[in-house]
This record gives structure tokens, C-alpha cells and sequence, in this order.
């Protein structure tokens, strides 16, 4: 199918789909990091759709960009604009904030500690997200264009909206959103 978009639509698409591309990244590479199954999970599944995303963006763009598939995405330690993930402490640096959980001795709470420093970030990498989304869809002329934007919106909500349930559910300490 062919579009014909306007300027800035090609170019909110442009970084939308740059978004998509880290958020793969991100939840692949934490996916293999997670210590809970259910965290392995979640980012696992998170992986796929934020891939699918990227697909339906790619194809919006014209496809030009086909090449530039997420499983690509060169691993890294400076994934995203959200923070970075350094260490075995996993300290995690968010502007002038600094994530750090509970900390209660033992492996088990190490485990918890890192799970969460990784949910902490996906969280606000979805918030981050979704609010792009929000400006995207504002400015896209196209009725498909905008509808489909709309949907993956709700998927990133649906995405902040589990990881915050989980770290509800396992007492994490939770830094400002
Ligand atoms: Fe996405
Ligand atoms: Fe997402």
C-alpha cells in the first residue's frame, strides 16, 4: 500500500519507529537478563509486539527501512535515552534521579533488585513512548495512518500497565513517574 505522507508525518514515523527499534532492543537484552520466568515472560512478549509495531511503522514509511530490522539492533550500553544499565550493582540514572530498590541481603534480593531495576526502566521507557505517540498521532493527516497509531498507543499502555501491576504486586519500590 501506498501513502503519500506529508513531511512531518514521515518524520514523527521516522522516530516512532527509531522508539520501536530500542524498545526491542531493550526487552530482548533484559529479557535475557530477568531472574523471574513471569519478568522473562512479559519482556519476552513485549519484544515481539514492540516488533510488530516496528513492521507496521516500517511499512507506513514505504518500506524503505526493511533493513533496519530491531533483531539487528547492535547491543549496547547506551540503549536508550531512559537511562543506562551499568554493572553487577545495576545502578540505573534517570536525569537527577537514581533508581535504586530496597535492598535487603541474600541472592534472592539481589535478583528482585535487578528484575526491578529493569521494570523501573520499562516503565518509563513506555511512558516516554507513549506520550511520542500522542504527538504522532495529533499531527498525522491520514485516517489509517492515525487509527493504527492510535492502537499501538493503547498496546504501550497496556505494556506500562502490566509492568506496573508486577512491581505492585512484589512490593517494588517505585521512584517518581
Ligand atoms: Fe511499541
Ligand atoms: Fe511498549
Amino acid at each position: 500500500m501506498t501513502h503519500q505522507l506529508t513531511q512531518k508525518e514521515r518524520m514523527l514515523l521516522s522516530d516512532q519507529l527509531s522508539h520501536e527499534e530500542i524498545c526491542i532492543q531493550k526487552y530482548s537484552g533484559y529479557a535475557e537478563k530477568a531472574k523471574d520466568p513471569a519478568v522473562r515472560n512479559m519482556f519476552n512478549q513485549f519484544a515481539r509486539e514492540e516488533q510488530n509495531h516496528y513492521n507496521m511503522l516500517n511499512q507506513f514509511l514505504g518500506g524503505q527501512m526493511s533493513g533496519e530490522q530491531g533483531s539487528q539492533v547492535q547491543q549496547g550500553g547506551q540503549a536508550g535515552k531512559a537511562g543506562s544499565l551499568q554493572g553487577s550493582g545495576f545502578t540505573l540514572n534517570f536525569g537527577e534521579s537514581q533508581v535504586q530498590g530496597r535492598y535487603v541481603a541474600g541472592d534472592q534480593a539481589k535478583a528482585d533488585q535487578q528484575d526491578s531495576s529493569m521494570l523501573q526502566d520499562m516503565l518509563m521507557t513506555e511512558k516516554y513512548v507513549s506520550g511520542t505517540y500522542d504527538t504522532a498521532i495529533f499531527e498525522t493527516v491520514n485516517p489509517t495512518i492515525r487509527q493504527s497509531l492510535q492502537h499501538i498507543q493503547e498496546d504501550e499502555q497496556k505494556h506500562g500497565e502490566a509492568i506496573a501491576k508486577y512491581m505492585k504486586e512484589h512490593g517494588m519500590y517505585q521512584v517518581q513517574q
